[in-house]
């Protein structure tokens, strides 16, 4: 570490990991395996990472219980779930590659629940044909994390804590590095990197009822954006089925999808079992056709027995699942707080506490619901986007060179919709062969200086909040930005809506530059916030102006005026990128699928 000229620490590697969830901790372990010096920052502390909320499990073919999955059973599901509109190789190297990362996982100590004979055990998720979700309890990220963190810091790698990032420093050519601040002291930072990763998740806080913790803010969508980098398919933003609704401090909270995997029933306050009449034509042939039927799958599942009777209704996608029930509140068949009821209830109280002991408490410290002799009260929240940072399959390569991401910073590898269970492998696919991308780059590269005028323009950029006296609240901001995106950019959608949103979002940015804070940097949330609210806010134009631009409903993308997929959006991505200060918004053609991956979607 040196002290430059001007007062602020500089630190330098060949690689740099922004984020340290699942993604960043195994982008950094595999960086630093392949003799890079590697720096990891969080915005929080080692370990508290979102990457815990994804709590069901990890998809991987192990074919543990269904002795016939397999890859290709796991890369048809990706494909289908995704609607297609899968970047179809990362599909491919996820579904081939997953497994072996479960494994590492648990030779690097990972405890994994069992099956009878020894082996990892795995349950059944929306959307994934066969039981293939390897898991802790409901506490499946968690443990991937603590694992991660081990071996991270047993391979001596560097960690910044408590640091958020609020630039990437470029030559021209490149990314070179970042900048940012200590939000212990508020003083300035700065990272010379001769490769950088992102790994900062997702977007989630845009949104009034989400599931995503406070560090969810686009960091790394806006990082990359304001750099230079292409976005795609920003519009596709998951709504999980299942977040808490009451009481109002935790609404969002998510509800494992391993509440339905183990049997959970989803009813309106009419006591109907209304998944029964959503289920899409071209997939009911997939799902049960009686309440017995489902019951017989799910006790053979739980028994580790192969049976020939199809899956629950309520395990159909997410995407379908949340309309679902949003449409049943929209009709008047809600419960009181304005969800629907899921109920576990009539299996035995040891299992379901067993199973599912982080929903047993959560219910009832939380709601004073105990899940073993009540239903829980449950509705949409705002969980995952499935656009992000384009990258190259292989290496993760952004369109910035020097740029890699992984993990839900990264587009393209869920489509338009994404299978529970899919991001935890998804992470440590992709965190992998960052890891050993970035590592290869910067072997390749010879290191660079910031210019001296970058360094000033994010100096006066942190500054300016202090400068100001418009009275302009970043909390107040904040609300505003939720509200519109969660009435007018939310699980259905309007052009009248969106283009709405869009206006009032650029009133928003422009308020944004007026923002006025008070007090000293140290800790001071009300200034963290501002750097957020800008990322959150070209998160958010990029969401609204992509789903104006695609005039069709596809996956988690529904368009009340445009109510079906159309044949001339089903090749097409959207990509958002910069230009000067205006953001543009069009489409790029989907790589063509080799005929020997075809054959698996439609054999
Ligand atoms: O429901 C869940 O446990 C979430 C899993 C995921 O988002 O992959």
């Amino acid at each position: 570490m040196s002290r430059a000229r001007d007062q602020y620490e500089t630190h330098a590697h060949d690689v740099l990991v922004i984020g340290a969830g699942g993604a960043g901790l195994r982008a950094a372990i595999e960086a630093q395996a392949a003799g890079a010096s590697v720096g990891l920052v969080c915005k929080s502390l080692l370990g508290k990472a979102h990457t815990v909320m994804a709590e069901g499990g990890v998809a991987a073919a192990l074919a543990n219980v269904a002795t016939d999955d397999s890859w290709r059973t796991h890369f048809r599901d990706t494909m289908l779930g995704g609607k297609m509109l899968n970047n179809w190789r990362m599909a491919q190297i996820h579904a081939q590659e997953a497994p072996d990362r479960v494994r590492e996982l648990e030779r690097w100590g990972a405890v994994f629940d069992r099956t009878r004979d020894g082996r990892i055990l795995q349950r059944p998720f929306g959307g994934h044909s066969h039981p293939r979700l390897a898991h802790v309890g409901d506490r499946t990220g968690l443990e991937m994390i603590r694992t991660l963190q081990d071996r991270a810091v047993a391979s001596g790698l560097a960690v910044y804590m408590e640091c958020t990032i609020t630039r990437l420093l470029t030559d021209g050519d490149r990314v070179i590095g970042a900048i940012g601040y200590w939000r212990t002291t508020g003083d300035m930072v700065v990272f010379r990197a001769k490769a950088v990763v992102l790994a900062t998740g997702g977007i989630g806080r845009a949104y009034q009822v989400t599931s995503n913790s406070w560090e969810y803010s686009g960091d790394g969508h806006a990082l990359a954006y304001e750099a230079g980098a292409e976005l795609i398919d920003m519009e596709f933003v998951q709504f999980h089925p299942t977040g808490m609704v009451w009481p109002p401090g935790v609404r969002g909270l998510l509800v494992t999808e391993a509440v339905r995997g183990e049997g959970g029933i989803l009813r309106n306050n009419e006591n109907d079992r209304f998944m029964w009449r959503y289920l899409p034509d071209e997939r009911r042939h997939e799902y049960a056709e009686t309440d017995s039927e489902a019951s017989r799958w799910v006790e053979a599942l739980r028994e580790g027995r192969q049976t020939d009777a199809r899956q629950p209704p309520e395990l159909s996608t997410r995407d379908n699942v949340s309309r679902a029930i949003y449409t049943e509140v929209r009709e008047g068949r809600g419960s009181e707080h304005g969800g629907v009821y899921l109920d576990i209830s009539y299996l035995p109280p040891e299992l379901v506490r067993r199973k599912l002991p982080s929903m047993y408490e959560q219910f009832r410290e939380l709601a004073g619901v105990d899940i073993t002799t009540g239903p829980m009260e449950i509705g949409p929240t705002c969980h995952y986007v499935m656009g992000g940072v384009r990258v190259d399959a292989e290496t993760g390569a952004s369109t910035r060179t020097g740029l890699f991401a992984a993990g839900e910073v990264a587009g393209g590898m869920h489509g338009a919709n994404r299978l529970g269970g899919n991001s935890l492998s998804d992470l440590l696919v992709f965190g992998q062969r960052a890891g050993v991308g970035a590592a290869a780059f910067a072997k390749e590269v010879a290191p660079d200086k910031p210019g001296s005028g970058e360094l000033a323009l994010a100096g006066t950029e942190l500054a300016a909040p202090f400068d100001h006296h418009s009275g302009t609240n970043p909390y107040r901001l904040h609300a505003e930005l939720q509200a519109t995106m969660q009435s007018l950019v939310g699980i259905f959608r309007t052009a009248e809506d969106l283009e709405t949103a869009i206006e009032r979002l650029g009133e928003l940015r422009a308020k944004w530059a007026t923002i006025e804070v008070s007090g000293p940097r140290a800790y001071n949330p009300g200034w963290n916030l501002t750097f957020e609210l800008k990322n959150m806010l070209i998160c958010s134009e990029a969401v609204a102006r992509s789903a104006l631009q695609r005039t069709e409903s596809r996956g988690a993308h529904s368009r009340i005026d445009h109510p079906d997929p159309d044949p001339a959006w089903a090749k097409r991505n959207s990509v958002v990128s910069r230009d000067g200060d205006q953001m543009r918004v069009g489409h790029s053609r989907l790589p063509e699928m080799p005929a020997e991956l075809r054959e698996l979607i439609t054999p």
